[in-house]
């Protein structure tokens, strides 16, 4: 350990996510009828002397005449505070203890409610500079030790000054005054803590900024709780995501980006450099050329249910995860189908055009009611299966067929070829998949299968069905009614035109792809793939990956995790761990997955080892990527 290095670690704001005096103001201030205004007051105090706009000691005098505090109020103040240690102080307990020597808190608030609570991280009570307050004979808190030079102007320059520490300094703060010490020549490096407040004056200044401790850690190659400071972690939203995938990745301390529409895949090779994690909805295309433009991406999120878009191989072959949102927006499917449904089986389209033109055509011809009626569903996945049940609960008889085995949900009778299905259904309804063998499955043939006067309903995917064949079965009257969300050409934005034949045909909903798109649906997506994204950043869990084989991983508890992503060629496991063993690691579990293309294993290990097994294990013929989670 070097000796030569000396930490000045800032109190309020820095030490705790809060400014102590405000926090005492909260406490004795509580039952006093004028309580917000003067907390206000205390709080303006407070920021006018951290921007350093004013006047450090005029201020302290000010704002304890207007606290009232008594010496009653230190032990729940100490309480409070000890709840808001920062996060990555909190983190970072074993650095603070094992760098304690070199550690110093430096702070112009008061030794009496910071000493108990940097001590219990490990920092030596005779490194703790601050304040002491004067207190009267009644236990009130009426001023401060006015010989001690934290409680002046440029106070920590003083204070520095007269410690004349024999080695490099480096200050961590988030106050002007904590900037002054590098100003003054009394530090080699001051670092604006931006963790809990962001000073834009004194950010300005700092050549340095650490978003957290972490960060501070990783810059200055010291020892951190984390493998990878998460500010670090680059977030690139393409096409419009929703605000609270945004917000859910901030809120873990990645830097986002957001782009509104789709880039192009010149646009995107200039674009990935430097980004861990890439979002994009249906437009944007992954390729692999653009994949090798991405010198760090780790996961790519399909904020949407389709992935061919994505080149899954390429990701693979480069170790990249990717994740999608599969059952974000089926209910939406399911409402639309159900509520298109019940409006075929009225023919209210056509009646409610007619009364626009205003004509008034009462009649209860062509009109039926759902219940009883035999709902045949083609591909009976998480769509078909949940539309199985809500239709039920409406009377219907439900028929699926799926070339897979399937659960049978409720009283749902599966059929045995789709010809039976479609030979039993008054109302046909496609949630197949897009496999390219399923282009054209529903043809004239399968029209003609059908019962006279069915109903036909395609919120699945476009090339399903053959549009040619579809329009004839309408204008014959073998289909009744028809809903379509989905075709095989659809206009790449809104301003470009739509042109079907299936246009002006009657009781036929045409909807622009719109099956999956509702708020609910969004912000479900949005929830699900960043989710998905931080699980296996901060553990490795790939449950639910695209491309990845699926590994669902206990907790990580005093542990390393090794994450080893290889190809899966026989004998890496084996060299794996005789890397290992070569090492003296102690393993207290593994987990192996693999698919045809990568092998993807974790390990986890005792807390103590060797750095060279890091190396050696980057070294294992035929790794991808590796990784270590603390
Ligand atoms: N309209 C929209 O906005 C919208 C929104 C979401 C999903 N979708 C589409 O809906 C469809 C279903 O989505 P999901 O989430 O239920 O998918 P899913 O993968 O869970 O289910 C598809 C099911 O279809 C079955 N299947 C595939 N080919 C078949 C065939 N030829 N015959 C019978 N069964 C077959 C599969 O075995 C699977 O069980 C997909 O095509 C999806 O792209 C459309």
């Amino acid at each position: 350990m070097s000796k030569d290095k000396y930490f000045i670690i800032d109190f309020d704001s820095t030490f705790t996510q809060v400014e102590a005096l405000d926090e005492l103001g909260a406490i004795s201030l509580q039952n006093h009828p004028e309580r917000s205004q003067l907390l206000d007051q205390i709080k303006e105090i407070t920021d006018s002397a951290m921007a350093g706009q004013s006047s450090f000691s005029k201020g302290l005098t000010e704002r304890l005449a207007l606290l009232q505090a008594h010496q009653n109020h230190l032990p729940q103040l100490i309480s409070r505070l000890r709840e808001k240690v920062s996060e990555s102080i909190r983190r970072n307990r074993d650095f603070l203890h094992q760098y304690a020597d070199q550690i110093y808190i430096i702070s112009s608030g008061f030794k009496e409610f910071i000493t108990p609570i940097v001590t219990e991280y490990g920092i030596k009570e005779e490194n703790v500079y601050a304040n002491t307050f004067k207190v009267d004979a009644q236990g009130n808190l009426v001023g401060f030790d006015e010989a001690n030079p934290l409680c002046l102007d440029k106070g920590k320059i003083r204070l520095l000054e007269q410690l004349a520490l024999p080695g490099d300094v480096y200050v961590l703060g988030d106050g002007y005054t904590d900037y002054e010490i590098k100003e003054a020549g009394l530090a080699n490096k001051f670092y604006a803590f931006t963790e809990n407040v962001v000073r834009d004056n004194v950010v300005a200044k700092a050549e340095h900024i650490a978003p957290t401790l972490d960060e501070f850690l990783y810059q200055n190659k010291l020892p951190m709780a984390i493998s990878y400071p998460k500010n670090r972690i680059s977030v690139l939203l393409l096409e419009n995501i929703h605000p609270q995938a945004v917000e859910l990745f901030r809120h873990e301390g990645y830097q986002v980006e957001t782009i509104s529409g789709a880039l192009s895949e010149e646009e995107l090779c200039e674009k990935i450099k430097n980004v861990s994690i890439l979002g994009i909805r249906s437009k944007t295309q992954v390729t692999r050329r653009v994949l090798e433009h991405a010198n760090r991406l780790m996961c790519v999120g399909a904020f949407c249910i389709g992935t061919n878009q994505i080149d899954l191989n390429a990701c693979l072959e480069a170790g990249i995860t990717v994740f999608n949102a599969p059952y974000s927006n089926t209910r939406s499917v399911v409402e639309l189908a159900l509520g298109e449904i019940l409006i075929l089986s009225r023919n209210v389209l056509d009646k409610s055009n007619k009364m626009h033109q205003g004509k008034w055509d009462k009649s209860a011809k062509g009109s039926f009611e759902v219940r009883d009626k035999k709902l045949g569903i083609v591909g009976y996945g998480n769509i078909g299966a949940q539309l199985s049940v809500l239709a039920e609960a409406m009377g219907m008889e439900v028929y699926y067929y799926d070339v897979v085995e399937k659960l049978q949900l409720g009283n749902a009778r599966k059929c045995h070829s789709l010809h039976e299905l479609l030979s039993k259904a008054d109302i046909v309804t496609l949630h197949v998949d897009g496999r390219p063998e399923n282009k054209n499955l529903i043809g004239a043939e399968e029209f003609a299968a059908m019962k006279d006067g069915v109903i036909f309903l395609n919120l699945s995917r476009g090339h399903v069905v053959d549009i040619e064949a579809l329009v004839q079965s309408i204008k014959s009257g073998k289909v009744s009614g028809a809903g379509v969300d989905v075709f095989p050409e659809e206009p790449a934005t809104n301003s470009d035109p739509f042109e079907s034949e299936l246009c002006g045909l009657p009781n036929v909903i045409l909807t622009p792809h719109v099956g999956g798109s509702t708020s609910e649906a969004q912000e479900n997506i949005a929830n699900f793939v960043p989710n998905r994204i931080m699980d296996y950043i901060n553990s490795g869990n790939t449950y639910g990956s695209v491309n990845f084989p699926n590994l669902q991983l206990p907790e990580l508890k005093n542990a390393h995790r090794l994450i080893h992503i290889h190809a899966n060629v026989p004998g890496v496991l084996a060299s794996i761990n005789q890397v290992l063993a070569q090492n003296h690691v102690n393993i207290l579990g593994q987990y192996l997955k693999t698919n045809e293309r990568v092998g993807y294993v974790i390990t986890d290990i005792d807390k103590a080892y060797d750095k060279q097994v890091v190396n050696d294990m980057k070294q294992v013929p035929h790794t991808i990527k590796f990784r270590i989670l603390y």
